[in-house]
C-alpha cells in the first residue's frame, strides 16, 4: 500500500468515525419510534383487505410482499403493531394489531405443520395478552402451545422442526430456541406443565449437540428418530455447513437467554454468555451490524444481515440484565446501543420503502430475499428500541 493510498484510508476512517459520533449523539429513541410509527402508517395503506400481512420488500423495489398467516413470517407485523400501541398508547394501532392478529388464529386450532408457531402466535397474540389481558388471545395461546408440543420427539428430546423436508430424520434448527417461548408461557398461565419439561428438555438436547467447540451454531441437527442420536449438523441457510451463520447464531443468543429467564438454571446463563462472546469476538464490522454469515467468502462484498444485527442488540440488553460482571455488563449495553444507532443511522428504510429497515439476508443459498427489507428485521428493531427504552 502506497503512502498516499494509506493517508486517504486513514483519513476515509476518521472521517467517518467523526460522523458515527456526530450521529450517535443526536440518537434519541423518540425520534426513532416516530420514525416506526411514520412507516407503519405507511404500511397499513398499501394492505390487501384479503387477510394477508406485509412480509418482505425485495432490493429496489418499494412493493410489499405480502404473506397469509400459515407463511412463518406472519407474526412479526401483528408483533410490530402490538409494540407500536405499546410504544404510543394509541387505540389506532390496538385495533389494527388486533385485527392481524386474529387472522392468526386458525393456527391454533390445525394439526402443526411445523415449530415456527412460537414466532407467529407469541409475537401476536402473546404481545396482545400482555398488554390487554384478552381472554380470547390467550386461549389461542394455550391451543397453540399444545399444538406444537405434539412435535416434540422424547426419544431425540427435542421438538420436529420440519416435519416435511428433504432430510430425512428427526430435524431441529436453531431457530426452534426461539418458539419455546410460548411453551414456558404456557405453563406458567394456565397450560400442561409439561410443556415446561419439553421446553428445558429441547434446550438442554440443543445445547449439548447444536454447537461447534467454539460455541458456533449448525443451523440444523439431523438426529435418528428412533435411537434419538445425532446423525449430523447443516447449515442450510448459511454459507457451509461449517459457518457461523448470523442469524442462526443470533437466534441461539436470544433462546438461551430467554431459557434463562424462564428457569433461572445458570447453566444457560453460562451457555448464552459462550455464545454472545464467541458473536462479539467475531463481529469484524464497524458498525456492528455483521455479514449474513460469518465465514461468507466475499466479505466486505458480501450483503450484510440488519436482522442478525436486530436480534441480537435486543437479546443483549436482556442479557445485560442478568450480568452481575459490571465490565461485561457495561459491554453488551455499550454494544447493543452501537448496534440500534448504527441501524437507525444508517439502515432505516426512509423513503425508498415503508419498511423500517433496509440490508436484511433471508435465504441467501436460495437466492432468496437477499440485503432486503424484511419483517423480523423490522420486529426484533423495535422490540430492542422498546427495551432501550426500559432501560433508561
Ligand atoms: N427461521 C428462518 C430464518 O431465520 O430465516
Amino acid at each position: 500500500m502506497n503512502t498516499r493510498f494509506k493517508i486517504m484510508i486513514s483519513t476515509l476512517f476518521i472521517v467517518t468515525s467523526i460522523s458515527y459520533a456526530q450521529k450517535s449523539n443526536s440518537f434519541d429513541i423518540k425520534n426513532e419510534l416516530v420514525y416506526c410509527v411514520a412507516q407503519a402508517s405507511k404500511t397499513l395503506k398499501v394492505i390487501p383487505d384479503d387477510g394477508t400481512s406485509p412480509r418482505s420488500v425485495p432490493n429496489g423495489s418499494k412493493e410489499w410482499k405480502f404473506v397469509n398467516y400459515k407463511d412463518w413470517t406472519s407474526g412479526f407485523w401483528p408483533g410490530e403493531l402490538w409494540y407500536l400501541y405499546e410504544a404510543t398508547g394509541d387505540k389506532k394501532w390496538e385495533k389494527e394489531a388486533d385485527k392481524f392478529s386474529r387472522f392468526l388464529t386458525p393456527l391454533s386450532v390445525t394439526k402443526a405443520s411445523d415449530h415456527d408457531l412460537g414466532f407467529q402466535i407469541f409475537n401476536s397474540f402473546g404481545n396482545g395478552y400482555r398488554l390487554t389481558k384478552n381472554k380470547e388471545y390467550k386461549n389461542s395461546i394455550l391451543k397453540t402451545a399444545d399444538t406444537l408440543a405434539t412435535l416434540f420427539n422424547p426419544k431425540v428430546g427435542t421438538i420436529l422442526s420440519w416435519p416435511n423436508n428433504k432430510y430425512g430424520g428427526h430435524n431441529t434448527i436453531i431457530d426452534n430456541m426461539m418458539n419455546l417461548e410460548l411453551l414456558f408461557w404456557a405453563s406458567k398461565n394456565g397450560g400442561n406443565k409439561k410443556l415446561y419439561n419439553i421446553a428445558v428438555k429441547h434446550a438442554e438436547t440443543t445445547m449439548q449437540n447444536h454447537f461447534r467447540p467454539d460455541f458456533t451454531s449448525y443451523h440444523l441437527i439431523i438426529y435418528d428418530n428412533e435411537t434419538g442420536k445425532k446423525i449430523k449438523g447443516i447449515t442450510a441457510q448459511g454459507y457451509s455447513d461449517d459457518s457461523m451463520w448470523a442469524r442462526g447464531q443470533a437466534w441461539a443468543i436470544y433462546g438461551f437467554t430467554m431459557v434463562y429467564r424462564e428457569t433461572k438454571n445458570p447453566k444457560f446463563l453460562d451457555f448464552a454468555h459462550q455464545l454472545a462472546r464467541v458473536y462479539l469476538n467475531k463481529l469484524t464490522t464497524e458498525d456492528l451490524v455483521p455479514y449474513w454469515d460469518f465465514n461468507a467468502p466475499d466479505i466486505p462484498n458480501e450483503p450484510r444481515d440488519a436482522s442478525a444485527a436486530a436480534i441480537v442488540s435486543s437479546a443483549l440488553i436482556e442479557l445485560s440484565s442478568f450480568t452481575k460482571d459490571k465490565n461485561l455488563k457495561s459491554e453488551y449495553l455499550t454494544k447493543s446501543k452501537k448496534m440500534i444507532v448504527s441501524l437507525s443511522d444508517y439502515y432505516q428504510s426512509r423513503d425508498i420503502n415503508s419498511a423500517f429497515l433496509l440490508h436484511a439476508t433471508g435465504h441467501k443459498p436460495a437466492g432468496s430475499e437477499i440485503d432486503c427489507s424484511i419483517n423480523y428485521a423490522d420486529y426484533y428493531y423495535l422490540e430492542a428500541l422498546l427495551r432501550l427504552q426500559k432501560l433508561k
